[in-house]
């Protein structure tokens, strides 16, 4: 895994983002994984300014998100699908019919998993997955205790994880308690897997996804087996590893091999 760590949550939007920018500029269809959340926003902002620069366009690639809570449609404002519309997809060109977020309100959401897997294969693969991660760990919806080579399926969420999203259901009578999500196995195809965390509240998750044992305890810890994960952390996030000072280095290294290389 390749840990990055930069000074602010700005900086975190930026470099994640030049890797997307960078992506589709060297292959214009590409497909990309997206998710939702707050950590990702500010790197949805960086791509709709690449956008607005002409320094990118979108009207080529095709996208998956992550999940999606069981039993909200498209059009509900909680649902993950109108956080993408409203946070990247509206302000960009990308095509939605090209667009797939998981259907929360399938009426065999079953099915609609295994048509979830079907598609991204079709589609030839993911290119790049953007995850977040939970205080507890989970990537996706896949809480602790998801089997690590989990496929796409609904999972009932863990009492922390409702009380953490409870802020954006605040007007709401109802909250839902199961979602489809991605599995864990299906993210580990993806060909490079971008994981995104700031701020204090997720160090002791980033402590055990990158230095802990490899556990369904932890589910980012199945990142370890990757062989193209990037991790870009702010510094509140990374306040929890031991070698921080090491993994800086590397990462000055990294840049300096890059930029001989003409990378
Ligand atoms: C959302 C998702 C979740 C979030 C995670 C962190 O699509 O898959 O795993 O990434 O819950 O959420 P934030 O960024 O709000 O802290």
């Amino acid at each position: 895994m390749k840990i990055v760590i930069l000074k602010d949550a700005s900086a975190v939007a930026k470099y994640s983002a030049a890797i997307f920018i960078k992506q589709i500029q060297n292959k214009a269809d590409c497909v990309l994984g997206f998710a939702t959340g707050s950590t990702p926003v500010d790197m949805y902002n960086e791509l709709i300014n690449a956008y607005k620069n002409r320094q990118v366009s979108f009207d080529q690639v095709s996208s998956f998100n992550l999940d999606e809570y069981l039993g909200l449609s498209g059009d509900h404002q909680q649902s993950y699908r109108f956080f993408m519309n409203d946070k990247l997809f509206d302000h960009i060109d990308i095509d939605l019919a090209k667009t797939t977020v998981p259907p929360g309100d399938s009426k065999n959401p079953i099915d609609a998993c295994a048509h979830f897997e079907r598609k991204i294969i079709e589609c030839g693969g993911i290119d790049i997955q953007l995850l977040g991660l939970g205080r507890n760990g989970h990537i996706g919806f896949n809480e602790p205790s998801s089997s690590l080579s989990s496929r796409t399926r609904i999972k009932t969420l863990k009492q922390q994880t409702i009380n953490d999203n409870a802020r954006f259901f605040k007007d709401e009578t109802f909250q839902p308690h199961l979602a489809i999500t991605m599995g864990i196995g299906t993210i580990l195809e993806a060909r490079k897997i971008v994981l995104l965390a700031t701020g204090k509240n997720k160090a002791q998750a980033i402590a055990d996804t990158i230095q802990g044992p490899i556990t369904a305890q932890c589910p980012a810890s199945a990142l370890q087996l990757h062989a193209n994960t990037v991790i870009v952390i702010d510094e509140l996030a990374a306040s929890k590893l031991t070698n921080i000072d090491f993994f800086k280095h590397i990462e000055r290294e990294n840049q300096k091999l890059e930029k001989s290389l003409g990378l």
